[in-house]
């Protein structure tokens, strides 16, 4: 037996013209979408992520600008700059490229960004509104990864769902989306002991740990469906995931690649998020595009 693939690549493609016709009819309306990043030193990754973005920004029809700033930057001239983002009538979307330097409080910094223009979904009011229900802009991985399931027709309500990394960027907003669809979720992370256990259970499993062949197929049960999140960059420059593929696949019903899985839905969910970011503002005031709308005006207006 080998797995169905989760294709996320394709899936992509798809709703990446549905987003370009979206910000066409916006550009007609108006204006095009716009996305802000903001990158800080040279992390060769980073760069990579940053330019995966733009590409899919052009792709998409929605208008980017990279703001790139030494490592040497300060606290202050970055809350300068996002202050200024905040207001700016052509930024529908401000995203914050991280690790930022050990010198910087990541946390003031996305506390800065404005809730209405948070399309990476990490500010604490759009964090808190998974908890709590109303927010705005789910964080782009997770969202991505819901996305394929469903697609998939892949029911979670009631299911074993384990997820392996409690990071905040994936592991623990996935946990309260699918918490929110009725799964009975478990986050396993660095401390777990005896990780095997918690594996063997799920029905869906989702690896987002950093770790190239975390997850080896005696650890799975046979038909799970297998999310890996891992992106691995080897010696030989290739790209590798969390989950040993060519093993897991023969016990599993469905699996995403890497690449080509989750990868592009994320960057393809920020755009999603950027442009629908923009049909909000629109929608409260379609003629004098007001880009200082509260929370609450833009929750009533989904
Ligand atoms: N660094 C790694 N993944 C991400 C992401 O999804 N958003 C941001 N802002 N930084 C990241």
């Amino acid at each position: 037996m080998s797995a169905r693939i989760l294709d996320g690549r394709a899936l992509s493609k798809e709703i990446r013209a549905s987003l370009f016709d979206r910000s066409l009819r916006l550009k007609n309306d108006g204006r095009a979408p716009g996305l802000a990043v903001i990158l800080v030193g040279n992390d060769p990754a980073s760069e990579v992520y940053v330019r995966n973005k733009s590409k899919a920004c052009d792709e998409c029809g929605v208008m980017s600008k990279v703001f790139h700033f030494p490592n040497t930057v300060s606290e202050h001239e970055l809350v300068g700059l996002i202050e200024e983002l905040n207001v700016s009538n052509e930024i529908d979307g401000i995203l914050v490229q991280l690790p930022l330097p050990e010198h910087v409080n990541v946390r003031n910094i996305i506390g800065c960004i404005s809730v209405n223009k948070d399309v990476d979904g990490f500010h604490l009011y759009n964090i808190g509104g998974l908890v709590a229900g109303g927010t705005i802009f789910p964080p782009c991985t997770p969202y991505g990864v819901q996305l394929l399931l469903e697609t998939a027709n892949i029911e979670v309500s009631g299911k074993n769902v384990v997820i392996v990394g409690a990071s905040n960027i994936v592991g623990k907003p996935m946990a309260l989306m699918l918490l929110q669809k009725d799964a009975t979720v478990s986050v396993c992370h660095i401390k777990t002991n005896d990780l095997s256990l918690y594996t063997k259970l799920a029905d869906v499993l989702i690896v987002a740990a950093g770790k190239p062949g975390l997850i080896t197929a005696d650890m799975v049960k046979n038909d799970v469906v297998v999310i890996d999140v891992g992106i691995n960059r080897m010696i030989d420059g290739s790209i590798t995931g969390d989950v040993d593929f060519d093993n897991v696949k023969h016990k599993a019903s469905w699996i995403t690649p890497v690449p080509g899985g989750v990868g592009p839905m994320t960057v393809t969910m920020l755009i999603e998020n950027t442009i629908r970011s923009a049909e909000l503002r629109m929608a409260i005031n379609p003629i004098n595009i007001n880009p200082a709308v509260t929370p609450a005006e833009m929750r009533l207006s989904i």
